[in-house]
C-alpha cells in the first residue's frame, strides 16, 4: 500500500513547480515522467524532499495511497489521451485523474465519459499563472466529478493563491468540462487585456515618440490604482529591461509576430457557436494572426503610402485619455467573458457562480487584477446579472470615463495606429446600450434577395414583401 498523497506525471517547468509547491505544503508526492532522466535529475535537484521517484506508470500506482490521486502535467492534445491510456491499467475503480493543462473542455468530457465506464474519476482543472504561480500559488479551476473533487480539495486549497482576504483561489466550478471551460475563457480574457496593453504602448511609442523607458513609470503610475493587475505590472517591468547584447531596450529586439496556442482561438469559436458577442477577444486573436504576416506587413509598408502617426496635440490629455480608453475597455473585455460564462452555465448545464470565479481569478492567475474584487461584489449582489456592463458600480466607471475613452479611441484612428481591441470594446459598449441597430436594413435586405422573411415592430407574425414589383 502506498504513502504517497498524489502523483504527478509530466516533470516540464510547471509540473516541477507544482510538485514542490505540494511539497512545501506538506504532502507527500510521486513523480512520474516520460523520459525518466527528466525526473531523476528534478528528484536529484530536491534532495532531502519528500518527493518519489517513479520509473514506471505502475511504480508510480504503487506508490500512491489508495483511492490514487494522479494528476496530467503533459501538453493538451494527443499526450493526455495517450497517458491516460497508459495509466488505466494500473488504476482502480474509484481513483482519480486530474487534467491539469489547458485542455480543450469537450476533449475534457470525452475523457471523462471514457474513463466512467471503469469507474474512474476524472477532473478537468485550469490551472493560471505561469511558473511562479504554478510554484507559489496559481488560481485553480477544477471542474468535473464532484466527489473527486473532495479528495483533492486538501491538497488544491493549500497550493492555490490566496487573496488579500486569504481566501484560496480554487473552488469546485462544476460538472463535466466546465474547469477547462473557464480556463478556456480566462484565456480569452487574457488575451483580450494583453492586446489592450499593447495597443496603448503603439500608440506610446509611435503617436508620442515615448521611448520604453519612458513608458514605463506610466504604467507604474497606472499599476498602483484603478488599473492595479498583473498584466500591467510586468509590462511596467518588460519596458524597463535591456538586452544584455545589444543594450537596446528588450522589447525593442523582440520581433513583433505573436504566437499562440489555441486557447484563444476557442473561445473566440466557442463564443461564435453559443452566439454570444466576444468582440475584444475576437479582435486579440485576429491581431496575433495579422503579427504573424510579417513578411507581408513589411512588403505593405512599402508599398502603401505611411500617413503622420505623430501626436501634435495635448500629450498628457492623451496618455490620461489612454489610461481611461484602457480601464474602460478591460472591464468590457471581462464583460464579454462574463456573459460568455454565463451562456455557457445554461447551455451545458455547468451551473457556474460567476462571483466565485471572480473571485478564484483575484489572484495567482494571469488577469489577476484590483477590480476583480469588484467585480465579484456585482455578481455577489445580482447573482443573475446578465451583463456586467449593467452593474451600478461598473456602469459608473465607464458612464465617467466615456468622453476620454472615444476621444482616445477617435485620436489613435485619427493617428492610423490600429487598435482593434480598443475600437472593439467601445463598439460593444455603444451597440450593447442601443435600443435599436440597423439590423432592420439587415432583415429587408435579406428579405429582398432571398425571402428570409422579417419581424415588424408594431404586431406579431413573419412578414414578407415582394420588393421588384412584377
Ligand atoms: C495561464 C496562461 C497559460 C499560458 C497561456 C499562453 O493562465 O497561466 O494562460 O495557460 O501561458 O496559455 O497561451 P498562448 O501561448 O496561447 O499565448
Amino acid at each position: 500500500m502506498g504513502k504517497y498523497d498524489i502523483g504527478v506525471i509530466g516533470m516540464a517547468v510547471m509540473g516541477q513547480n507544482l510538485v514542490l509547491n505540494m511539497e512545501r505544503n506538506g504532502f507527500a508526492v510521486a513523480v512520474y515522467n516520460r523520459t525518466t532522466s527528466r525526473a531523476e535529475a528534478f528528484v536529484a535537484a530536491h534532495p532531502g524532499k519528500n518527493i518519489y521517484l517513479a520509473r514506471t506508470l505502475e511504480e508510480l500506482a504503487e506508490a500512491l495511497r489508495r483511492p490514487r490521486k494522479v494528476m496530467l502535467m503533459v501538453q493538451a492534445g494527443r499526450a493526455v489521451d495517450a497517458v491516460i491510456g497508459q495509466l488505466k491499467p494500473f488504476l482502480e475503480r474509484g481513483d482519480v485523474i486530474i487534467d491539469g493543462g489547458n485542455s480543450f473542455f469537450q476533449d475534457t468530457e470525452r475523457r471523462a465519459r471514457e474513463l466512467a465506464e471503469d469507474g474512474i474519476r476524472y477532473l478537468g482543472a485550469g490551472v493560471s499563472g505561469g511558473e511562479e504561480g504554478a510554484l507559489w500559488g496559481p488560481s485553480i479551476m477544477p471542474g468535473g466529478d464532484p466527489e473527486a473533487y473532495k479528495l483533492v480539495e486538501p491538497i488544491f486549497t493549500a497550493i492555490a493563491a490566496k487573496a488579500e482576504d486569504g481566501a484560496p483561489c480554487v473552488t469546485y466550478i462544476g460538472p463535466g468540462g466546465s474547469g477547462h471551460y473557464v480556463k478556456m475563457v480566462h484565456n480569452g480574457i487574457e488575451y483580450g487585456i494583453m492586446q489592450l496593453i499593447a495597443e496603448v504602448y503603439d500608440v506610446m511609442k509611435r503617436g508620442l515618440g515615448l521611448s520604453p523607458a519612458e513608458m514605463a513609470p506610466i504604467f507604474g503610475e497606472w499599476n498602483k490604482a484603478e488599473l492595479a493587475s498583473f498584466l500591467v505590472e510586468i509590462t511596467a517591468d518588460i519596458l524597463t529591461r535591456s538586452d544584455d547584447e545589444t543594450g537596446q531596450p528588450m522589447v525593442d529586439v523582440i520581433l513583433d509576430k505573436a504566437g499562440q496556442k489555441g486557447t484563444g482561438k476557442w473561445t473566440s469559436q466557442n463564443a461564435l457557436d453559443l452566439g454570444v458577442p466576444t468582440p475584444t477577444i475576437n479582435a486579440a486573436v485576429e491581431a496575433r494572426i495579422l503579427s504573424a504576416f510579417k513578411d507581408e506587413r513589411v512588403a505593405a509598408a512599402q508599398a502603401i503610402p505611411q500617413p503622420q502617426h505623430e501626436f501634435t496635440g495635448d500629450r498628457e490629455q492623451l496618455i490620461g485619455d489612454l489610461r481611461a480608453a484602457l480601464y474602460a475597455s478591460e472591464v468590457s473585455a471581462y464583460a464579454q467573458g462574463m456573459a460568455l460564462l454565463r451562456a455557457a452555465s445554461h447551455e451545458y448545464g455547468y451551473n457556474l457562480n460567476l462571483s466565485e470565479i471572480a473571485a478564484i481569478w483575484r489572484a495567482g492567475c494571469i488577469i489577476r487584477a484590483g477590480f476583480l474584487d469588484d467585480m465579484r461584489a456585482a455578481f455577489d449582489r445580482e447573482p443573475d446579472l446578465v451583463n456586467l456592463l449593467l452593474d451600478p458600480k461598473f456602469k459608473q466607471d465607464l458612464v465617467e470615463r466615456e468622453e476620454r475613452w472615444r476621444r482616445a479611441v477617435g485620436t489613435v484612428i485619427q493617428l492610423a495606429i490600429p487598435a482593434p481591441g480598443m475600437s472593439a470594446s467601445l463598439a460593444y459598449f455603444d451597440g450593447y446600450r442601443s435600443a435599436r441597430l440597423p439590423a432592420n436594413l439587415i432583415q429587408a435586405q435579406r428579405d429582398y434577395f432571398g425571402a428570409h422573411t422579417y419581424e415588424r415592430v408594431d404586431r406579431e407574425g413573419v412578414f414578407h414583401t415582394e420588393w421588384v414589383e412584377a
